[in-house]
């Protein structure tokens, strides 16, 4: 563990020698706040009416019984405040055990802080359950804040998981934590730790910040997203450490202007746009730039994954600045992903995947091959770009492309070189 992690910081300290640091600051410096763009919450200055609601006044106990009235009764009583500004906190050094619960809005109060200060903490059972554990919908000017910590209390969902034992029935597990429908959010300086299923997920959502967040499940744990995106705009996401047991970020269909900024990443699948066009669906992603990124020992590196079948495309998706260290497929498009019992046959549809750079990415692969584009051969990969590359395996310091249908520009020093072919 020492070793591994004094590599990690002697490849960092390497890759940054010269650069901006890739590694997250835990504090909120007024650097990345004078960054921040400008749609998150606005609070109304010199207001005194900010009203807190504390969920131990409305009985919480914090003692292993459930607590989901008092935070339900809190929540009411927050939103609907006629205060601009209102908090719903929850004390510092507690934890609160929470059966699933939905946090609906629309609030009367203009905006409402979530200060989650103590530990939420779900029940090890599975009876009585949604498809989330927490959810926010409907929203508008909200913030989540506070360093508390979300224990999903995963691992009995896990264990049941047709991914772990092959026996069972694929079900679906809950999301820890959900925001459906809500505009002007903005997540920050949270952990969430062992997640039933994907961690956090903005569905439908708009003019978003997540931040500053820590999410933790081991490698095993079956599709244990960090933070999933499913038709949310205008979303940023920055300064988080992500390590888990599937994808650290996944962009799926419906999502566009996105900007990814300053993830360490690991163990995990990666940062992927998709998995896009299963089942012949349509599917459109458009505008996400991925830059500062750190990935440790994951499957992937930075990923484009569509299904045969589909329709739509993922275009205008840049990739900059990205270090690796051990990663299996650095580099990868996949228009012939397949993820399912039964095998997949040829399709002449798919999903175009167009305008897409990868700049400035270095590092090792724990493969031979560390630029994989495996393109669709009735409708090819157009307009990649390679500037900058430098990827070799970990083992023998020298590395491979394999590109498929596809034929991309390059420039700088691109090694392994798509131009060359192998075989
Ligand atoms: C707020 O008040 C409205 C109108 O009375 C009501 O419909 C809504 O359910 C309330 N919201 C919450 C969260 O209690
Ligand atoms: C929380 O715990 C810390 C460390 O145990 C202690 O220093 C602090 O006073 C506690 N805070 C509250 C509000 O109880
Ligand atoms: C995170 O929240 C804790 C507790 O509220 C606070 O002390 C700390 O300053 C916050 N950190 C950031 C980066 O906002
Ligand atoms: C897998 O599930 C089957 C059916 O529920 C159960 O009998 C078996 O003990 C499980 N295996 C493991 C390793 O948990
Ligand atoms: C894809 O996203 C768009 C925009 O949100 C939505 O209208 C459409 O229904 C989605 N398609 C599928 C297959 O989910
Ligand atoms: C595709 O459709 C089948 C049948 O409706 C369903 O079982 C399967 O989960 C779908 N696959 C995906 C990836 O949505
Ligand atoms: C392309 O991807 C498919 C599905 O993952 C795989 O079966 C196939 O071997 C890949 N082709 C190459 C050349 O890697
Ligand atoms: C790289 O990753 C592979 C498989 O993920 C692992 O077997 C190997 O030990 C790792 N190598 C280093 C140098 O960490
Ligand atoms: C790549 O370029 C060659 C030569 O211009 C062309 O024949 C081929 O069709 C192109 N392939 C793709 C996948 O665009």
């Amino acid at each position: 563990m020492t070793i591994q992690f004094l590599l990690f910081s002697f490849l960092v300290f390497l890759f940054n020698n010269g650069a901006s640091s890739y590694v997250p600051s835990q504090d909120l410096t007024s650097n990345s706040l004078a960054e921040a763009p400008s749609f998150h919450t606005r609070y109304h200055p010199n207001s005194d009416e900010q009203d807190v609601f504390n969920v131990d006044d409305y009985g919480a106990k914090a003692d292993g019984t459930d607590d989901r009235e008092a935070f339900k009764g809190a929540w009411e009583a927050a939103c609907n405040s006629t205060a601009d500004t209102t908090v719903l906190l929850v004390p510092r050094n507690k934890t609160y055990l929470l059966r699933p619960l939905v946090f609906n809005g629309p609030c009367e109060a203009k905006s409402v802080t979530v200060k989650i200060k103590g530990n939420l903490k779900a029940p090890s059972d599975r009876s009585d359950w949604s498809n989330y554990w927490i959810k926010f919908r409907y929203v508008k000017h909200l913030t989540v804040k506070g360093g508390g910590k979300l224990d999903g209390s995963g691992q009995i969902w896990w264990q049941h998981s047709c991914k772990i034992n092959r026996t069972l029935p694929c079900t679906d597990a809950p999301t820890a934590l959900m925001f459906y429908q809500c505009k002007h959010l903005r997540v920050s300086n949270l952990t969430s730790k062992d997640s039933q299923q994907i961690h956090v997920v903005f569905s439908h959502c708009s003019h978003v910040e997540a931040l500053h967040l820590t999410i933790r499940a081991p490698l095993w744990s079956p599709n244990t997203d960090g933070i999933h995106l499913t038709s949310t705009r205008n979303m940023k996401i920055s300064d988080c450490f992500i390590g888990t047991g599937d994808d650290c970020i996944s962009i799926v269909n419906g999502s566009k202007h996105v900007h990814v900024n300053n993830i360490v990443c690991g163990p995990g699948h990666g940062i992927s746009i998709g998995s896009l066009g299963a089942n012949n669906s349509r599917a459109h992603v458009s505008n996400v730039h991925v830059e500062k990124a750190t990935l440790i020992g994951t499957t992937n590196g930075v990923r484009i994954k569509t299904w045969q079948g589909g329709h739509g495309y993922a275009k205008n998706i840049h990739f900059q600045d990205i270090f690796m260290c051990n990663v299996s497929n650095p580099i990868i498009i996949n228009q012939n992903y397949c993820d399912s019992k039964i095998p997949c046959y040829q399709q002449n549809s798919a999903v175009a995947v167009r305008e897409v750079t990868f700049k400035n990415i270095r590092g090792t692969s724990a493969t031979d091959i560390s630029v994989n584009f495996n393109c669709s051969s009735t409708v090819p990969c157009k307009h990649i770009e390679l500037e900058d590359i430098s990827l070799v395996s970990s083992d023998t310091f020298t590395s491979s492309s394999s590109c498929i249908n596809v034929n991309s520009t390059e420039s700088g020093s691109v090694f392994p070189s798509c131009n060359t072919k192998r075989n």
